[in-house]
Parts: structure tokens; sequence; C-alpha cells
């Protein structure tokens, strides 16, 4: 701890988050939280549950007290530990909104309409979109500047809003003439950055897929998890020896991508040990690696649901850090604009 109770380990900060909107899937833990729980040994880190990017899509506008709990719940159960991390919810803190308003007085349309996400989500009726689904970028940016972070662990489809964080962070600096805001790393890393639907390799396991046979849930029973990699797509070629066979076979590629994850064996390695065999072999070998994964997490969540208190007590005591650095900043941000206090 640090005088001001900040906890802090290290120099450098590192953020991340994930909304509340249920269905927390293998993407997000493989893609993001397994790759936060080394960190917290050598750095400060900060993990958010981001309700209010939840919201700019109607769909996930109910149950966000209970979903922010099961996001807590399974940051601890894959091995955030409260002592070392702080994990809070964004709307608990204002200086996330009053960030990005400042933020946004700094960012052209001309980069927000880059914005694939925002593209995809809004579909082909973009003016009945709400603005906050287009201005989420520059919210994203204001929760990783907020606290000055430097090192942010995502998946690979939030590359986009990293590197404008970045440009917004540079063009605030250069207005202002400071460096107040480091420049974040975009930390994407391990052998599943990007997991795919196990019923279409070239769709994003995602949430929002309206089949639930397409993702492994966080919270999946052991029967779901090796029904759901039973059922999982593959094709009648044999099984692939090198990365060269893994062209236009995105499926094979995305299990053998999730069991080198799970596993922590390299790709190569994999092919060696199953080339000449069945997918069969392949699949039971792999839904045992992501039982013995997934359903210790589970079991986990489920336990640490069953005790609401616990969760609200690390969740305001997180705001409660969060809070204070956050604070200290905004005062320093408000200094450099010259705003009136
Ligand atoms: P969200 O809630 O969609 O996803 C949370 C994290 O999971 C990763 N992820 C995946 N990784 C690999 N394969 C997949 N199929 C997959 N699906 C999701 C995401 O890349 C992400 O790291 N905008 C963010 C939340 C956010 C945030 C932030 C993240 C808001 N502010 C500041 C970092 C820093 C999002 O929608 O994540």
């Amino acid at each position: 701890m640090t005088e001001s109770g900040i906890k802090k380990v290290g120099n450098d900060l590192v953020f991340s988050g994930v909304q509340p909107t249920g269905n927390l899937h293998l993407g997000n833990y493989l893609g993001a939280i397994k790759n936060w729980v080394d960190f917290q040994n050598s750095k400060k880190c900060i993990f958010c549950i981001v309700d209010l990017h939840a919201i700019t899509a109607s769909e996930n506008r109910s149950k966000l007290d209970d979903f922010s709990r099961e996001v807590a719940a399974a940051y601890i159960a894959s091995g955030i530990e409260p002592k070392k991390s702080t994990i809070f919810v964004q709307s608990n803190i204002t200086g996330h909104s009053e960030l990005a308003w400042i933020l946004g007085c700094h960012t052209p349309i001309g980069w927000l309409n880059r914005m694939t996400q925002f593209k995809d989500k809004a579909g082909k009726n973009k003016e009945k979109a709400p603005l906050g689904l287009y201005s989420y970028p520059v919210l994203m940016a204001a929760d990783i500047l907020l606290y000055k972070s430097n090192f942010v662990p995502v998946g690979d489809d939030q590359k986009q809003h990293l590197e404008l964080c970045r440009d917004i962070a540079q063009s605030f600096n250069r207005f202002y003439n400071t460096d107040f805001f480091p420049i974040p790393e975009p930390i994407i890393t391990g052998s599943a950055t990007r997991v795919m639907s196990l019923k279409d390799g070239k769709k994003k396991m995602s949430k929002s897929d309206p089949s639930d046979q397409s993702r492994i849930n966080l919270t999946d029973s052991e029967d779901q998890i090796r029904k759901k990699v039973q059922k999982a797509k593959t094709d009648s070629m044999p099984f692939p020896e090198s990365k060269n066979d893994l062209e236009n076979r995105p499926e094979i590629e995305n299990l053998i991508n999730i069991y080198s994850a799970i596993g922590e064996h390299s790709s190569e390695k994999i092919m060696q040990d199953y080339k000449g065999k069945d997918f069969k072999n392949f699949k039971e070998d792999l839904c045992d690696l992501l039982i013995s994964k997934i359903s210790k997490i589970s079991m986990e969540i489920k336990k640490l649901l069953s005790d609401q208190s616990y969760l609200n007590s690390i969740l305001s005591d997180g705001a409660k850090e969060a809070n204070e650095l956050s604070e200290k900043n905004m005062n320093e941000i408000k200094k450099i604009i010259k705003f009136y206090t």
C-alpha cells in the first residue's frame, strides 16, 4: 500500500475491463482475463466492470447489478486477487463520464467514423443507433487514461479502440503541451487472442450470438462443455500436421488455438501429437482440458455468487481505491485545462 492507501506494486499501471452483459465465455477468459492474472505480482492492476459501456445496447440494460457481481466473481474465480488488484464497477466512479466528455472534445468525428465495431453493431440503420454506441471508444479511452494506465491487456477485437485511445491521448497532450497522459500499450497476447464461434470459424465467439452452442460459457457444466466440444464444427480432412495445413480451415485452427491457450502447448506440438489421429481423440482431450480449467472457475463463480455481501464489499473497497486515483488525476486534468475551480 502507498501512503494514500492505493495498492501499488512497481511503477506501471495495468487497466482492463469487461462489460456486465451475462454469458461470460471462453473468449473473454482466454483473450483477456487469463492474461491479467500474472500482471498482479509486478504491477498495479485495475480491473473494471464496465457497465456504462453495457448500456450502449438496449438488450443489456437489465440485470446490470447481478451481471456486475457475476463479472466480479468471474475475475476472482479466474485468479484476480482483490488484495492485489482493484476491482470496481465503472458507474461508481464519476470520473469516467467526466473525462469522456473532455476527451470527446479532442476526438475528430472522422476518427470515430473509422471504428469497425460501431459499423458492425449499428448495422444498416445507423440513424437509429444511440449516440453512446458511437462515442463508446471515447469512453473507453477515458477509462484507460483516467488512471494514467500504461498497459491494457485485451483481446484482438479491441485493437482499433486501443489505437484510437493512443491517438486521443496524443491529441490532448499536444493541445495542452503536456505529457500528462502516458500513451498506453495494448497487450494482445497468447494463442487465443481471437476465439472463434464453435459453429462458424469465421465468426468471433460472442455473448450476443443467439446460439448457445457457439460458445463455452464460464458457467457451463462439465456436461455442457463436453456436448459443445463434441458438436463443434470440424471437417473430413486429416488432422493438420503444420500451419500450412490450417489454411482455409478456420474451425480447426480455432480448436487448436483453444487447446494451445488452455493447455499451454504450442500449436506445432499439438499438431505433432495428434497427426494421423482422429479428431475424436483430439476433442476428447480438449474436453478434459477445458473441463479441468473451466469447471473449477464455474464452481468458484457459483460459490462467490452465493455470498453477495462478500462481493459487495470487494466492489465497495475497489470503488474507494479507484475513486482516490480518479479524483487525484481529474483535479490535475482540470488544472491543465484551466477550468475555474
Ligand atoms: P467485452 O466485454 O466485449 O470483452 C471483454 C474482453 O474479452 C475480450 N474478448 C475476446 N477475446 C478473444 N476472443 C473473443 N472471442 C473475445 N470476445 C471478447 C475482449 O477483447 C475484451 O478484452 N470495450 C471492451 C470493454 C472495455 C475496456 C475498456 C477494455 C471498456 N473499457 C478499457 C479495456 C480497457 C469490451 O467491449 O469488452
